[in-house]
């Protein structure tokens, strides 16, 4: 137990281990943490638990640190089973603790765990009296699920954000001032463009609710990750950035291959682009990780996307990456699609009519080569790249 600021301690369960996250969805090169938070005002109420796999340490820590039976409250800010894991451990041991949540978040637990714990449900504004301390409840509505919240302590005012704010990274300290921050900012950047990306119109939103509810916030400390205890109100400043149709004006590529005729297509578009002072990077989709293309198509003004032709589709890798490029729902992109083949040729239309259909704003035409590229089809391609930069600005 690591104390936080007055009366608040940190709990959580640092996974130095993780590598994956969402099941095997999201890479976690970092590990992660769970971020478990205990306020020991008048009234002992803990914050959020822990994964149920790691339950048993959990449990061993609450029972070292903190009398079970004196836990008056645990809010939960969240239902998925990543931070409401332990609750049953804890409320068959104290069934007479109270539950705070949202109202969905009451549906959410019960329809998990299957039982009727003494529940108490709040909403935006609310406010408990624990002592000294007030806690405040705000909603965060599919941010990223429909039960979502924070809760702000009012008096060392403390925000515990939950997902919100947070990064899969296992520290070297739970303070982010205290650890590699260039580590932790990238791992916060990948953690908004991987799983809240799609959601940025109600991160938007939110961040200007917040705000109008002018919170003298002193510290951040969300669930996963550490917490922002310097100048703590970067991060918030950060999402509203990231939530506002980001791109830093770079292009990343896309591609898989067979024969290598389209990454041959891939490094000619790449040669136009950075003769044109593009910042530019490529990635074969077959071998880089998923998360990390995610974080690069996030980041990018421009997203190329080349598959060579397979039984009249794309390679499976790049059906993938449309996919998830479809589900971020990117806003203000422009996007270009090309591959090779030997017969048939439907690749390049596929990519160009998917990432149209994703919201892109497509540049010229789907770009094709039969077999192995001449030199005169690379140098198109170097053309297209030029003519694409020509439209990021
Ligand atoms: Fe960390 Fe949405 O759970």
């Amino acid at each position: 137990m690591i104390q936080v600021k007055d009366k608040i301690y940190y709990l959580g369960f640092r996974d130095w281990e993780l590598r994956t996250f969402h099941g095997h969805e999201l890479s976690t090169f970092n590990g992660s943490s769970y971020n478990s938070y205990l306020i020991k005002d008048e009234k002992t109420v803990l914050v959020d638990t822990v994964w149920s796999p790691h339950a048993e340490d959990f449990m061993r820590i609450l029972d070292n640190e903190v009398d079970i039976s004196k836990i008056d409250y645990i809010v939960v800010n969240h239902a998925e089973p990543d931070h409401s894991g332990t609750l049953p451990r804890i409320l068959e041991r104290n069934p007479d603790i109270t539950v705070i949540c949202s109202v969905k978040g009451k549906d959410i637990l019960r329809k998990t765990y299957h039982k009727d714990w003494n529940f108490r449900t709040v909403k935006t504004g609310d406010t408990i009296s624990i002592g000294q301390y007030e806690l405040m409840f705000v909603e965060m509505t599919m941010i990223h699920w429909p039960e979502s919240m924070m809760t702000f302590v009012k008096g060392p005012n403390v925000l515990l954000s939950n997902d919100a704010f947070g990064q899969h990274y296992s520290g070297e300290s739970i303070f982010a001032d205290e650890c590699d921050e260039c580590k932790v900012w990238a791992e916060a950047f990948k953690y908004f463009a991987a799983i809240l990306a799609p959601f940025t119109i109600l991160i938007r939103k939110k961040i200007d609710e917040v705000i109008k509810l002018n919170l003298p916030i002193e510290m951040i400390a969300p669930s996963h990750g550490v917490i922002w205890r310097k100048e703590p109100l970067r991060i918030i400043e950060k999402y509203a950035l990231w939530a506002d149709d980001y791109n830093d004006g770079s292009v990343t590529i896309v591609y898989d291959t067979m024969y290598n005729a389209t990454k041959k297509m891939a490094d000619a578009i790449a040669a136009g682009l950075v003769s044109k002072g593009v910042i530019c990077r490529l990635y074969n989709t077959s071998v880089a990780d998923m998360s990390d293309v995610i974080t690069e198509l996030f980041r990018s003004r421009g997203i190329i996307v080349g598959s060579c032709t397979v039984n009249n589709g794309t390679l499976r890798s790049i059906t993938a990456i449309l996919d998830e490029i479809r589900a971020r729902k990117f806003k203000n992109k422009i996007g270009g699609a090309f591959g090779s083949f030997g017969w048939s040729g439907e690749s390049p239309k596929i990519i160009f009519e998917e990432l149209e259909k994703a919201g892109l704003k497509m540049i010229g035409e789907p770009i094709s080569v039969q077999y192995q590229p001449e030199p005169q089809e690379l140098e198109a391609c170097v053309q297209y790249g030029k003519d694409f930069a020509d439209h990021l600005k």
